[in-house]
C-alpha cells in the first residue's frame, strides 16, 4: 500500500514509526531535532493519518511491507536505522525478522516484544467493536489518553495532551479497529531478541505505564547489542513527552552508529 510519509533533513536516512492510534505528526520534534544531521522518513502507517485506511485486519507484516514499500519507492537501498514507538516497535520487529539487510540499527521505543496474553487481546476486540459500532474513535481515546502519557506530562503539559486528543480523535474508525486487530494477532518475538545483531537503542519513559520501564529493561537485556535509556518526566510517549532528553540519547546513538 501507497502510505503518506514526511521525508526531511539530508544525511543517513532515520526511519521513524509512530504508535497507535497516531501519525507522523508525533515526530515534529524529532524531524526538527535530528532532521538536522540525518534524513528523517516518517510514514503513516496505514489506517492512521493522511495514509489509506481499508477495511480488515492490518496485521504488523503488512504494515512493515508498506514501510519497505515506501523505502523502496524512495530509492532506499541501504540499509536504514529504524525507530518505532509501541505498535511502530511491533512493525519494527518485523522488518528486522523480516527484511534484517535493510535494518542498520534499531530504536526501540516504549515497546514490547511478547504477544497479547488472550485477555488484552479480547479488550482490543471489544474496542475494535465500539469504534466501528459507534463510528467514532472516541472510546479508545477516553480509554487510552490518561494512561499514554506520564504524571508530569498530564499535570504540566496539557497542551500536548490535547494536541494529541485531536490527533486521535481524527483517526479513522476503520483504521483503528484494523490496528487493534492486527496488533492482537501478533507474534511473540521474544526468541528472536537474542539474535538481533544491530547496535539497538532501547528508550522507555520513566512514568509509563503501558510498558513500564522495568519490562523494558528485560527488553533490552535480552538484546545483546543494546543500550538502554530511560527517559526522565516522560511516560509512554517519551519521544514526544521529554523531545529534549530523547533527541540527545537518539543523536548520541546515530553518531556511534555512524562512527564505527
Ligand atoms: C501504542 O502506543 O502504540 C499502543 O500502546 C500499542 C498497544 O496497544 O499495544
Amino acid at each position: 500500500m501507497r502510505l503518506a510519509y514526511s521525508d526531511e533533513g539530508n544525511g543517513r536516512p532515520v526511519v521513524l514509526l509512530h504508535g497507535f492510534p497516531l501519525s507522523r505528526a508525533m515526530w515534529h520534534e524529532q524531524i526538527s531535532g535530528i532532521g538536522s544531521s540525518y534524513r528523517v522518513i516518517a510514514p503513516d502507517l496505514r489506517g492512521h493519518g493522511d495514509s489509506p485506511a481499508p477495511d480488515g485486519v492490518y496485521t504488523m507484516d503488512e504494515m512493515a511491507d508498506d514501510v519497505v514499500e515506501s523505502l523502496d519507492e524512495l530509492n532506499i537501498a541501504e540499509p536504514t536505522v529504524l525507530g518505532g514507538l509501541s505498535m511502530g516497535g511491533y512493525v519494527a520487529f518485523s522488518i528486522m525478522a523480516r527484511y534484517p539487510n535493510r535494518v542498520r540499527g534499531l530504536i526501540l521505543m516504549d515497546t514490547r516484544a511478547s504477544a497479547d496474553t488472550p485477555e488484552v487481546a479480547r479488550d482490543r476486540e471489544a474496542s475494535a467493536q465500539a469504534v466501528l459500532d459507534g463510528d467514532s474513535a472516541r472510546p479508545v481515546v477516553e480509554k487510552m489518553l490518561p494512561r499514554l502519557f506520564g504524571r508530569t506530562t498530564l499535570e504540566e503539559h496539557a497542551e500536548r495532551v490535547e494536541s494529541l486528543r485531536g490527533l486521535m480523535e481524527q483517526s479513522p474508525p476503520r483504521g483503528i479497529a484494523g490496528a487493534l486487530r492486527g496488533m492482537a494477532l501478533r507474534p511473540d518475538r521474544r526468541p528472536m531478541l537474542a539474535q538481533i545483531s544491530v547496535p539497538t537503542l532501547v528508550l522507555v519513559g520513566e512514568e509509563d505505564v503501558i510498558t513500564p520501564p522495568d519490562e523494558v529493561k528485560v527488553l533490552a537485556g535480552a538484546i545483546p547489542n543494546a543500550r538502554l535509556v530511560v527517559i526522565p518526566k516522560a511516560g509512554h510517549l517519551a519521544p514526544y513527552e521529554n523531545p529534549g532528553a530523547a533527541n540527545s540519547a537518539i543523536l548520541e546513538f546515530l553518531q556511534s552508529l555512524h562512527a564505527r
